[in-house]
């Protein structure tokens, strides 16, 4: 008994581990000042928990009936080998987002070293603006912390100590969590910090356009790792008793608490401190340095709060790098130079290197013939991915368990899985299309 309830503990704890890391802290705040604020903040509540749960419950749920991971668990469910081109798909998105997060990773390591060595004591709004605009242009600092953060990311997968890694993250995500409400507490007794309060909790719905819609669907779904098969994989390890539903709606509880904490510290600090609302990616960067200075210790808090950023960041590469490094010893194994998990952590640093470097090379101006449509590759990846890839990955996933799994396999009451069906046949699918299509205006 004590040992069945501390693997579903755990198992909630892992995923939640893996799903809760930029994308709250870093996406969240600033997707949400460029589209307005609390309307957009009930829309990606809304999206998280009607189509959210039935997607997250779906993931888990194909990992704990196949027992597999995503590749093996398409095929082993569906009987057949016509979907494996999903998984070739999930894995063209994980690639895709750790292009980024790697960068964005190595920015947290930087303003760690930098909060660390006290560089932005007494520095306002416009000089941290500056400050991050000046390290923004420097391809060379940005490169470097890029590279750490994948070599510790693959050391762990090399010397297989993520079981250790996961010990570790179970006391300092708490302790991450407990930093974000006292920190949240903190800035309701901040002057003029209810401007802030007021633009993320009351609605203007008149901010909501059909590419407000699915910039909050593909921010849902980034948040909590839909789409991706990653879940499938936490699935895979739940103990035959454990509530699927329970375990993905605490999942998501968690996750938007985090967000919504994210932001509840990040706005009453744009309005009060004098930053913009639509400064962009860096809005947290920017923002985070100026409200420790008014906090009790600002270097030691500043520290370990950035360390424990990139214990959430490095969290979630590890699961995303976890699967790349998995595809790549699956897809070799029946060729004749099948990679070993050795070879396969090497071959996957070394791509995710260079296409972290093109992302910086780009953003920093340095590789203009990479942008596309006036957007650097940095911004057109977060884009194509949030946006495009994630909400069709969701989309395949729902058809895949609607349509080609044989009902037989789910066993729940009556008319849960009724509803559960009608939601991923129907509801989601259609949901998904009319989303893409009214951001594309070709209908709506
Ligand atoms: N959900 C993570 C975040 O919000 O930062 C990103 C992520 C992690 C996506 C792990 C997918 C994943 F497998």
């Amino acid at each position: 008994m004590g040992n069945s309830f501390s693997s579903k503990i755990g198992v909630l704890l892992a995923a939640a581990g893996s799903a809760v890391g930029l994308g709250s802290i870093w996406k969240f705040p600033y997707t949400v000042g460029e589209n307005g604020g609390g309307a957009f903040i009930i829309l990606y509540i809304a999206c998280s928990l009607i189509f959210g749960l039935p997607l997250v419950m779906n993931e888990f749920l194909i990992g704990k009936l196949s027992r597999r991971s995503a590749f093996g668990a398409f095929r082993e469910l569906s009987g057949t080998n016509h979907w494996q081109w999903l998984s070739w798909a999930t894995m063209l998105s994980v690639t895709l987002i750790l292009s980024f997060y790697f960068v964005v990773t190595g920015w947290c390591f930087y303003y760690m070293v930098e909060a660390a060595a006290n560089t932005f004591a007494g520095m306002d709004a416009h000089q941290l603006t500056a400050y991050f605009k000046t390290f923004g242009g420097n391809a060379n600092a940005m490169i470097i912390y890029a590279i750490v953060a994948i070599v510790l990311t693959a050391s762990v997968l090399w010397f297989d100590v993520n079981k250790g890694i996961e010990r570790l993250s179970k006391i300092l995500m708490p302790l991450l969590f407990i930093m974000l409400i006292l920190m949240a507490i903190h800035m309701l007794f901040l002057d003029g910090g209810t401007t802030g309060l007021k633009f993320l909790f009351e609605p203007d719905f008149a901010k909501i356009t059909p590419k407000v819609i699915l910039e909050a669907m593909g921010l849902s779904f980034f948040t909590l790792s839909i789409g991706l098969g990653i879940l499938i994989t936490y699935g895979g390890y739940m103990p035959k008793e454990q509530n699927v539903t329970q375990t993905s709606l605490q999942m998501i509880i968690l996750v938007i608490i985090v967000s919504l904490l994210a932001g509840a510290i990040v706005f009453p600090a744009v309005f009060a401190y004098g930053f913009s609302p639509k400064e962009g990616p860096e809005l947290t960067f920017v923002t985070l340095p100026e409200v420790f200075q008014h906090m009790f210790a600002p270097t030691v808090t500043s520290t370990a709060f950035f360390a424990l950023m990139c214990v959430a960041a490095i969290t979630s590469t590890i699961s995303m790098m976890e699967v790349m490094v998995a595809f790549f010893c699956e897809a070799t194994a029946s060729t004749k130079r099948p990679l070993n998990r050795h070879q396969s952590v090497m071959v996957v640093s070394a791509i995710l290197m260079v296409t972290n470097i093109l992302c910086i090379l780009s953003l920093t101006g340095h590789a203009n013939g990479l942008n596309i449509m006036h957007h650097n590759l940095f911004d057109n990846a977060n884009t194509l991915v949030t946006n495009f890839l994630i909400p069709l990955g969701a989309f395949a996933t729902a058809i895949y368990t609607g349509w080609f799994v044989p009902q037989a396999r789910y066993q729940g009451s009556r008319v849960a899985t009724a509803v559960y069906m009608l939601l991923l046949r129907w509801m989601i699918p259609i949901a998904i299309i009319i989303v893409f299509l009214n951001s594309l205006n070709i209908i709506g």
